[in-house]
């Protein structure tokens, strides 16, 4: 962080220099915004990314039950990066019906630290809303990196991102 701090001091007002910030603008996302902070922490860093895997892979940043990126109806094939939908509430129920419920931020992230929750019972259902759209995965999932499986094509059968439900 200290680091990083005087990085930003260095290039203030540069585009780079976003850390706690919000993302930058860019016409190539839906969302209007894009993470340009490479691997800077922040709880708005690489949305789509593979929060979890990266913070092991890199034995940095903070340990996450459950990490991922909400994105609007039309999506689902986001490039990485891109921003998602602020407010969106992931609902994660787990095996033994502990109910914990997150909200997406500017960057459409969601995330619960470890070391603030007690450990998710696999496998969990998880329900994502968004303008009172409900939005369910129909299986039961025992991985909490969301976004490993929701890439922007999709891996392990997901469909894409993990995207808001279009209204009716
Ligand atoms: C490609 C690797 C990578 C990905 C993907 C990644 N992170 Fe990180 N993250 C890091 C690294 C490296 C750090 C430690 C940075 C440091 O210590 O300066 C970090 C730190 C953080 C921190 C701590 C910030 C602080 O104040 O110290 C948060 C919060 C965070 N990441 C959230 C996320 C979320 C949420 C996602 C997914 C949407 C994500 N990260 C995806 C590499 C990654
Ligand atoms: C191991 C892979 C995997 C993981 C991990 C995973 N999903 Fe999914 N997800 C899928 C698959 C496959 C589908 C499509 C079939 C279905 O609905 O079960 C899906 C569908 C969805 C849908 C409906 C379609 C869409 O793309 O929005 C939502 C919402 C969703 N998942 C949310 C999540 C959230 C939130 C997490 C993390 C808490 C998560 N998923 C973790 C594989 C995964």
């Amino acid at each position: 962080m200290r680091n990083l701090l005087s990085a930003c001091l260095l290039i203030a007002l540069s585009a780079a220099c976003n850390a706690n910030n919000d993302l930058v603008s860019d016409s190539s996302c839906k969302s209007g915004k894009k993470w340009t902070g490479g691997n800077a922490g922040s709880d708005y860093m690489h949305p789509g990314g593979d929060c979890i895997g990266c913070h092991v892979a890199k034995q940095k940043g903070p340990q996450f039950l459950v990490a991922g990126t909400v994105y609007s109806a039309d999506g689902v094939d986001e490039p990485d990066d891109c921003g998602g939908v602020e407010g969106a509430t992931v609902s994660i129920t787990d095996a033994k019906g502990n109910t914990q419920t997150l909200t997406t931020n500017a960057a459409g992230n969601f995330f619960l630290r470890s070391r603030n929750a007690s450990a998710i019972a696999m496998p969990y259902a998880v329900t994502v809303t968004y303008a009172n759209q409900a939005h369910r995965m129909v299986s039961s999932q025992s991985n909490g990196a969301c976004n490993a499986c929701h890439t922007q094509s999709g891996a392990n059968s997901a469909p894409g991102r993990v995207f808001a439900k279009p209204a009716n």
